[in-house]
């Protein structure tokens, strides 16, 4: 994870937000190949799933809404993480991803320490002997299996559990305090009023704005039950405990789909026609499938208005965590709505000739940790010969050409001869109509290439001698192989269309 922070930040992908002031907790900047890495992402992820379908239409409604749309939905109720405050070092934890262990000195628990999810072991050691040490114990023998093995979640934890448990970041125990509701939602005012009348709320997910649109959209459109309605947009969350670089932040964006079916319908087949598809898309921006698993939420741990749910996992380098959301939310939403609002949320079934609310498939995406993923994915390290044939490291990044911030580079194999760059740059100019291309025409042509690589773009187009004075030909270099061949200006138009637009 340091060296992607490090490669991002070098290479301009993303800032920490507000850096000048110190960085601002939860929030980032992503810079010029960032923000082209992001909307190449947005713009497959629309084009595949809307475009390319003919049944899901697309929606961009106000990120902030009338504030009874949150009580309806109950996020002004129920939004909430627990969370635990340290009184010493006036850190913050959510309690489900914090844990406590016992600390087991000759066979005896003489105490406890917690640690966030994901500590290592010589960390959660060190606490313990903190514990140990405190406790004048020093020659204490201890029980390091019990240590590691006997964790449980802090929510668990009872007073006097917490009375003797040294926190992650606290040097005496009891410091602790007992969980407590959070609320995720911002709050911000409306209006010159400043009383609680004016409170309204950024907008925690997409999803409610298409909800509060899908009337809108079946009275206007000429969508036919089953189809889809599918949003991309920014979304905030006050989070305890942002962390893991983009994957857990206070602003970020999603790319939702709801996905209306009837109430009788086969919903655990779409389900899993839905989950198919999202996978193969996530393959086709280039994550391996391998790295990619299910984690199907326990019948006893879904929510109650859900009538099932699996994560799509990725394994990002913190671990194996949640990339996509995919849930059947039955009529839950738009019952709520049609409670609240007082307007009928019933649609006519022409196949069928009868009224009902629909149920919802929702594949429920973030654009961030998309980027996170592509990028985990894309980064490695090689050796390959540089200009004078000696094996030399590089740092690459292997971006499908779908989602590549540049997909090709153009290089006249010579700065100082003008009829080489007068070529390059036509060429430069003709693609830079169709796409975002680079080019470079200072260094040696390996270091021009290496540049390139480490940015991820997937192709490098030179322009040499033979161009010039023989057939026209250019070389193609191939980022990942570094093979080269030469191609006519037909075959290499033809070739980027299919490899970037295919
Ligand atoms: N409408 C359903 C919904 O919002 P969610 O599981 O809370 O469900 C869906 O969020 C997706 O949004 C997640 O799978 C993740 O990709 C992304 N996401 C959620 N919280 C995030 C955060 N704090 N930072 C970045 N991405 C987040």
């Amino acid at each position: 994870m340091e060296e992607l922070v490090g490669l991002c930040k070098r290479r301009g992908f993303i800032f920490p937000s507000s850096e000048i002031y110190g960085g601002y907790t939860g929030f980032f900047d992503y810079g010029p190949l960032g923000v082209e890495l992001r909307n190449n992402i947005k713009q497959a992820w629309w084009r595949d799933f809307v475009h390319r379908r003919d049944d899901v239409v697309g929606l961009d409604s106000s990120i902030i809404m009338h504030p009874k749309i949150w009580k309806a939905s109950g996020h002004v109720d129920g939004f909430s993480d627990p969370m635990v405050d340290c009184r010493e070092s006036k850190k913050r934890y959510r309690a489900d991803q914090l844990f406590f262990a016992p600390v087991v000195l000759d066979g005896e628990t003489r105490g406890y320490v917690a640690y966030v999810e994901g500590a290592d072991q010589p960390t959660i050691v060190k606490l313990a002997k903190k514990v140990r040490d405190s406790l004048d114990q020093k020659q204490a023998k201890l029980d390091e299996d019990k240590l590691i093995n006997e964790a449980i979640e802090f929510t668990e934890a009872s007073d006097a559990v917490r009375a003797s448990t040294l926190g992650p970041d606290a040097t005496k125990v009891g410091t602790l305090t007992e969980p407590r509701e959070f609320k995720l939602m911002f709050e911000t005012k409306v209006g010159p009023l400043a009383d609680d009348s004016a409170t309204a709320y950024l907008r925690p997910e997409t999803a409610q704005g298409i909800f509060a649109n899908y009337k809108n959209v079946v009275d206007t459109g000429r969508v036919r039950i089953p189809f889809g309605i599918a949003q991309i947009g920014k979304a905030f969350r006050n989070e305890i405990t942002p962390r893991n670089f983009i994957f857990r932040s206070r602003e970020f964006e999603q790319m939702e789909i709801e996905y209306f079916i009837a109430p009788d319908a086969d919903w655990k087949s779409l389900h899993r026609e839905w989950l198919d598809q999202c996978i193969d898309w996530l393959v086709s921006i280039g994550l391996p499938r391998a790295s990619i698993s299910e984690d199907i939420h326990p019948a006893d741990k879904l929510a109650f208005y859900s009538q099932a749910t699996t994560d799509l996992m990725f394994h990002f380098p913190h671990g194996e965590q949640e990339l996509w959301g995919i849930a059947c939310r039955s009529d839950y939403d738009l019952n709520q709505h049609q409670k609240h609002s007082g307007k009928s949320m019933e649609l006519f079934d022409e196949a069928t000739k009868s009224k009902y609310v629909p149920h919802v498939i929702e594949p429920s995406l973030g654009v961030d940790r998309t980027l996170l993923a592509v990028l985990t994915a894309a980064y490695c390290e090689d050796e390959v010969p540089n200009d004078k044939g000696q094996a030399e490291k590089r740092t690459l990044l292997k971006f499908s050409p779908k989602i590549a911030p540049y997909k090709a580079a153009v290089f006249p194999l010579l700065k100082n001869k003008p009829e080489l760059v007068e070529r390059a740059d036509a060429l430069y100019r003709k693609l830079q109509k169709r796409w975002n291309v680079f080019y470079d025409a200072s260094g040696a042509i390996g270091r021009r290439y290496r540049r390139q690589d480490e940015i991820g773009t997937p192709f490098g187009i030179t322009i040499d001698f033979d161009t010039i004075e023989k057939d026209g030909t250019v070389t193609l270099r191939d980022r990942d192989t570094t093979e080269q061949r030469r191609v006519s200006e037909a075959e290499l138009l033809a070739f980027l269309e299919e490899q970037v637009d295919g």
